[in-house]
């Protein structure tokens, strides 16, 4: 149990960037991830943002590859341009762009069998790409964007991808998935069951849209940790994290699409309170090399939370994921649920 002191501590070293984080009761920093030599991640938006401080991070501490699936190929190139002229040529060459919405779960899966055939292991995944605070949409397979993106998408990658994680920790690795969820979790509203697609596709509204969606990714390593981590596999380990109030295109551009006006709050207002997008990266790289728990909720720079009611709710978690199959089987049964999907590895153990 955390004192009351120590709660407004972390609340502030969780959220805020510079000399504030030095408050937190559990400290990691970018400097203590360790050597990374020999081993392979996937990181999903791994080309700006937070997902870029997590690539560069992980490319000066000698990753040996890193697949980014994202969408923009100008970003990328200036990603890689960017990693090149810090880290040198040979540290952007190991960087592999692979083009994916990940709200398009066809090419999801896709990616994943690629990324199967062409590696024999996987030790890192970091399912870090999203749709922001921004207005209701329905994917091309008419389910709401935010949920399809930031967590259906992220569990067909997932799912696809386990076999090989499973296989690199029973060579003696340990195998860390990290999920980018948000403290935003907590806009999602208390009467959320995850009961059936009709309410999945209700409009929320832009923050409980994207709250609920962050929500998930936290119910989804709790599940994860049950059904996997739990239930003979001690070294394949989900976390999700929160990376603070963070200054990426995401909070400064973004936030515009639903507020055109009130979005300045965010976008200027608060500019001079975020984090850079190295610190916003602390966290996961925390959940991505050094955790050895699985199922935590964890805020930066290292802190084990509890988050709120809903997020502590392995019933919630059931739902969520029997659904999450559910759905998916149903939108995408010829392409790929007849073809050998592997959601019953994942969802019922
Ligand atoms: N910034 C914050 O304060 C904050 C706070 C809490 C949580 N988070 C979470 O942190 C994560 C990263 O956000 P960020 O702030 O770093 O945002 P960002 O700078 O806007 O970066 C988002 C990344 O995701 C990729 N992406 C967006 N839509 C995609 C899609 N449909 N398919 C594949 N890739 C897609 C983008 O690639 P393209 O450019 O190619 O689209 C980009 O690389 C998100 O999960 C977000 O919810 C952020």
């Amino acid at each position: 149990m955390q004192s009351a002191i120590d709660t407004i501590k972390n609340t502030i070293g969780e959220n805020f960037g510079g000399a504030a984080q030095k408050l937190s009761t559990h400290q990691f920093s970018l400097d203590d991830v360790p050597d990374l030599t020999g081993k392979v991640a996937v990181v999903t938006g791994g080309s700006e943002g937070i997902g870029y401080g997590c690539t560069h991070t992980m490319l000066k501490h000698n990753i040996a590859k890193i697949y980014i699936l994202s969408v923009s190929e100008e970003v990328v190139k200036g990603a890689k341009n960017a990693i090149a002229e810090d880290l040198g040529q040979e540290a952007a060459n190991k960087t592999q762009w692979l083009q994916c919405d990940v709200s398009d779960w066809t090419r999801v899966k896709d990616m994943a069998e690629q990324i199967k055939k062409e590696s024999n292991r996987l030790d890192i995944l970091i399912n870090n790409a999203a749709r922001g605070i921004m207005t209701y949409q329905l994917t091309d397979y008419g389910v709401d964007r935010h949920m399809a993106l930031n967590h259906m998408g992220h569990v067909i990658l997932t799912s696809h991808l386990l076999p090989l994680m499973k296989r690199t920790a029973e060579q003696g690795n340990v195998v860390r998935i990290s999920n980018q969820a948000s403290n935003a979790h907590q806009a999602t509203p208390s009467d959320t069951k995850f009961e059936n697609l009709e309410e999945l596709n209700r409009d929320l509204g832009p923050n409980g849209q994207y709250g609920r969606s962050k929500l998930a990714g936290i119910l989804y390593a709790r599940y994860f940790n049950r059904h996997v981590t739990q239930a003979g596999h001690p070294n394949v380990l989900m976390n999700a994290t929160h990376p603070g109030f963070v200054s990426t295109k995401m909070s400064k551009d973004d936030i515009h699409e639903p507020y055109p006006l009130g979005g300045y709050a965010m976008s200027v207002g608060f500019e001079p309170f975020k984090k850079d997008q190295w610190d916003g990266a602390v966290s996961t790289m925390f959940a991505a090399t050094a955790t050895d728990k699985s199922g935590q909720y964890i805020c930066p720079p290292a802190v084990p939370e509890s988050g709120n009611e809903l997020a502590q709710d392995d019933k919630l978690a059931d739902r969520l994921m029997q659904l999450t199959r559910q759905v998916v089987m149903e939108k995408t049964k010829r392409q790929s649920a007849d073809q050998g999907c592997p959601f019953d590895d994942l969802v019922f153990h």
